[in-house]
This record gives structure tokens, sequence and C-alpha cells, in this order.
């Protein structure tokens, strides 16, 4: 690339990179990672999921058969995941706030089997990275229902698939303990 160029999508981008506060990388990787997180951003709905456990396959206990999600991922950097089970005895009818009559087993299966969290997101340069392929970190966690979550930063490699006019975004994640998961999400059509 011609140098005035360079210096012209740096400029370009610069005005951007104040949009990722989290990145810890010089002005040149801000600006890739600004035109990935650019291409990755959307919202996205939970498609299916499988589970491993040191690479052998193992029944999703926390999200069930169906779960259901969403995610979204912005530009300038931030992300946002909740995923619940949709089976009945893992959703009892609960109401918001708690109540005193409420059971706390009821109240521990809908803990089990949903997860919500949102914080920076960031690109990790553990591999190459491009708009189709690589892999980011959520965090470190602004927020998370799972206590020990806040703060931390979970890896996940993404492949973009696109189908059927369809765009998918297909995570892998590192969930400590020897446990991954694969979750498939569909970008979602902006509403009418
Ligand atoms: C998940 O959904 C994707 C996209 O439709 C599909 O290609 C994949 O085979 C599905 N995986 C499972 C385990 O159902
Ligand atoms: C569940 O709770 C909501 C809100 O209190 C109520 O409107 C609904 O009728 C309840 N459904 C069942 C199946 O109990
Ligand atoms: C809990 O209390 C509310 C009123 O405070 C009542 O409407 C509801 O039926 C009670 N639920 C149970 C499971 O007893
Ligand atoms: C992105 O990287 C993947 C894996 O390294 C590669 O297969 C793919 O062709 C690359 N895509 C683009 C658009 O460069
Ligand atoms: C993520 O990608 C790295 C590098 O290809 C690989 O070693 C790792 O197993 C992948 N993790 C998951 C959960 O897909």
């Amino acid at each position: 690339m011609h140098l005035t160029t360079v210096a012209t999508a740096l400029l370009t981008c610069a005005s951007f990179t104040t949009a990722l506060p989290h990145s810890g990388h010089s002005l040149e990787k801000r600006c890739t990672e600004h035109e990935i997180l650019k291409a990755l951003a959307g919202t996205y709905s939970l498609v299916n999921t499988t589970s491993a456990l040191n690479g052998k396959p193992i029944p999703d206990e926390a999200y069930g058969k169906a779960p259901v999600g969403l995610l979204i991922y912005t530009a300038d950097g931030w992300m946002s995941a909740t995923i619940t089970a949709t089976e009945p005895e893992f959703r009892p009818n609960l109401t918001f706030p708690y109540q005193p009559n409420d059971t706390d087993a009821d109240w521990s299966a809908v803990g089990r089997h949903s997860i919500g969290y949102a914080g920076p997101l960031r690109l990790s340069n553990a591999i190459p990275a491009n708009e189709t392929n690589g892999q980011v970190f959520h965090g470190p966690l602004t927020v998370a229902n799972v206590p020990t979550w806040v703060g931390a930063n979970q890896r996940r490699n993404y492949t973009v698939i696109e189908a059927g006019g369809e765009k998918y975004l297909k995570i892998g994640s590192e969930r400590g303990g020897g446990y991954t998961g694969t979750l498939w999400w569909k970008k979602v059509k902006t509403v009418a």
C-alpha cells in the first residue's frame, strides 16, 4: 500500500480507536481489530449447542436440549450473551424479584440452566485472525450471573459461515476443566 494510503487508512481508523478502550494493541493492530469487530458485529440467535469433556461429546447438562439465546457483538468492542434452557423442569414459573414463598429448588433449577453475562469484546492474538476466522475474548467481564465470571476472560474461537442467505457464527467455547462447547448462532435480520 502507498504510504499516504496507509496514513489515510490509519487516520480514518484512528477516529474509531477510542471506541476500543479495552485493546492494548498498537494503532495498526487496533485498526485490524476494528475491521474484524465491525465484520462480526450484530445480534445472533442461538441455533444449537454441543458440549465435550476432554474432546469426548457429553450431554449439555446446563443448557438442555433446546436452549435459546442471544449474542450481541458491537463494532466498538462490547458483547452480551444470554442463554437459557427451555425444558419446563428447568424453567419453573418464577417471577422477579424473588418472593418469600418461592422455593430454593425452583431458583436452583433456573440458576443451573441459564447464563447471562456482558463486557468487553477483544481480539486475541493467539491465532491469526481475519473477518471470518480467529479468536476473541469475552472480557474482562463487567457483569455475569455466575459470580466467578466477573472479571474473567472467556476465550472463544469464531468462524463465520454464510449459507442459504443466512450468516452463521460458529463459536468454539473453552470453559475450563477440559469442558468445551460449540455454539452455532444465526445473525438476526434487521427488524423492519
Ligand atoms: C447446528 O446448526 C448448524 C447450522 O444450521 C448446522 O450446520 C449444524 O450441523 C448443527 N449442529 C448440530 C449438532 O445440530
Ligand atoms: C406464570 O406466571 C405468570 C406471571 O405471574 C402468570 O401470568 C402465568 O399465568 C403463570 N403460568 C403458569 C403456567 O402458572
Ligand atoms: C406465594 O404468595 C403469593 C402472594 O403473596 C401467592 O399469590 C402465590 O400463590 C404463592 N405461591 C405459592 C407457591 O404458594
Ligand atoms: C481467514 O483465515 C482462515 C483460516 O486461517 C482462512 O481459511 C480464510 O481463507 C481467511 N479468510 C480471509 C477472508 O482472508
Ligand atoms: C480454538 O482454536 C485453537 C487454535 O486452532 C485450538 O487449539 C482450540 O482447540 C480451539 N478451541 C475450541 C474450543 O474450539
